[in-house]
């Protein structure tokens, strides 16, 4: 039985949560810079890592305060190790590594995809290993075979842009503020169907790789052939939310066909898309396997993935008393396999 602190803070929110191994989580808090990055049209990551300094501790209150509780009864600190901004993560690393020392309590270095990857757990019902993850992220698009906490064999991911990028790209050249993967999919609801065709790159590649670039240019050209009234602007919305759903749903279901499982897990940003989630609910029933996501609070960065892939991970071992930090601001999800 353990509390765990869970710290976020490897791009542009800080995340906050307590997850007890008993209770379950007893409080998350978010602070989410959009709004301040959203001018510069992307993430300025100076400012990234000045403003996680400003609400790390005041959001850290908040969550004790939510849960009742108090820092003394902290078992364990979980924080992002990696990959991420290094600023931004070296912000959450010294935090978590300084007040670990102070209480005298380990902490546990966590990969922000095996947060991503492990978060529809925190969901009723949740899913069982082994399961196909596929991790749509703004910087990340994979797809593993997860069969365990620590056991991630990855399957094919992008060549090129992430499923998020390929989203907020698309909803840059529309005139969307950033990030736009949501805006986008909102823009696209009054689109009129079939009025665009956009490419669907590497959707008979045979493999299970992903290629986003190419859509990014057919957008440009779509936009710039055609005058740009509300309907023009909704109808390559719903074009190019089309192209990127299709393939992220063909190659998912080519994985399920691959690895013989019936489970797929869908995490990160844009798996809170509505589009994807009714066209892979439908392709569940009728095809007979399993679809599961973080509610939907939990598909973008949270501290609670993090506290509970830390208290996953504690289990096996991974919380330790070195307090010297340091961050992994590239890393590669499948040097985690850890557990034996
Ligand atoms: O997982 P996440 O919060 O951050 C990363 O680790 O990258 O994902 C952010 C990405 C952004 O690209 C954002 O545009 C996209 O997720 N996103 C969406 C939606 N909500 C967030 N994309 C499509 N539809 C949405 N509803
Ligand atoms: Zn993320």
């Amino acid at each position: 039985m353990a509390l765990i602190l869970g710290i976020e803070s490897s791009c542009d929110e800080t995340g906050i949560a307590l997850y007890h191994t008993d209770r379950g989580l007893l409080a998350h808090t978010l602070h989410s810079q959009i709004a301040m990055h959203n001018e510069y049209g992307g993430v300025v990551p100076e400012l990234a890592s000045r403003d996680h300094v400003r609400h790390i501790l005041p959001l850290l209150r908040a969550a004790l305060s939510q849960a009742h509780c108090e820092l003394g009864e902290i078992n364990a600190i979980a924080f992002t190790q990696g990959p991420g901004l290094s600023g931004a993560l070296l912000v959450g690393a010294s935090v978590a590594c300084s007040l670990a020392y102070a209480l005298d309590i380990p902490t546990i270095a966590v990969h922000h995809l095996e947060g991503h990857l492990l978060s529809p757990l925190l969901s009723d019902p949740a899913p069982e290993f082994p399961f196909v993850a596929l991790l749509v992220s703004g910087g990340h698009t994979q797809l593993m075979r997860v069969d365990g906490v620590g056991h991630y064999t990855l399957l094919g991911e992008t060549l090129d842009d992430a499923a998020g990028e390929a989203f907020d790209k698309s909803a840059k050249l529309l005139g969307l503020d950033y990030p736009g993967g949501a805006l986008l999919s909102k823009l696209a609801q009054d689109g009129i169907p079939g009025r665009f065709k956009l490419p669907r790159p590497m959707l008979h590649s045979g493999d299970l790789d992903f290629s986003f670039s190419g859509l990014k240019t057919a957008v440009l050209v779509a936009v710039q052939k055609n005058a740009q009234d509300e309907q023009t602007r909704a109808d390559i919305a719903l074009a190019a939310q089309d192209a990127i759903v299709a393939v992220l749903i063909k190659k998912s279901l080519s994985a399920l066909k691959l690895t013989g499982l019936r489970q797929l897990v869908i995490a990160g940003g844009v798996g809170a898309n509505q589009a994807l989630r009714a066209q892979l609910n439908q392709a569940a029933e009728q095809q007979n396997f399993n679809v599961f996501y973080p509610d939907l609070e939990f598909c973008t960065d949270n501290g609670a993935m993090i506290a509970f892939a830390g208290a996953m991970r504690m289990q096996q071992h991974a919380a330790q008393r070195d307090y010297r930090f340091n961050v992994k601001p590239r890393w590669d999800l499948q040097q985690l396999n850890y557990a034996a």
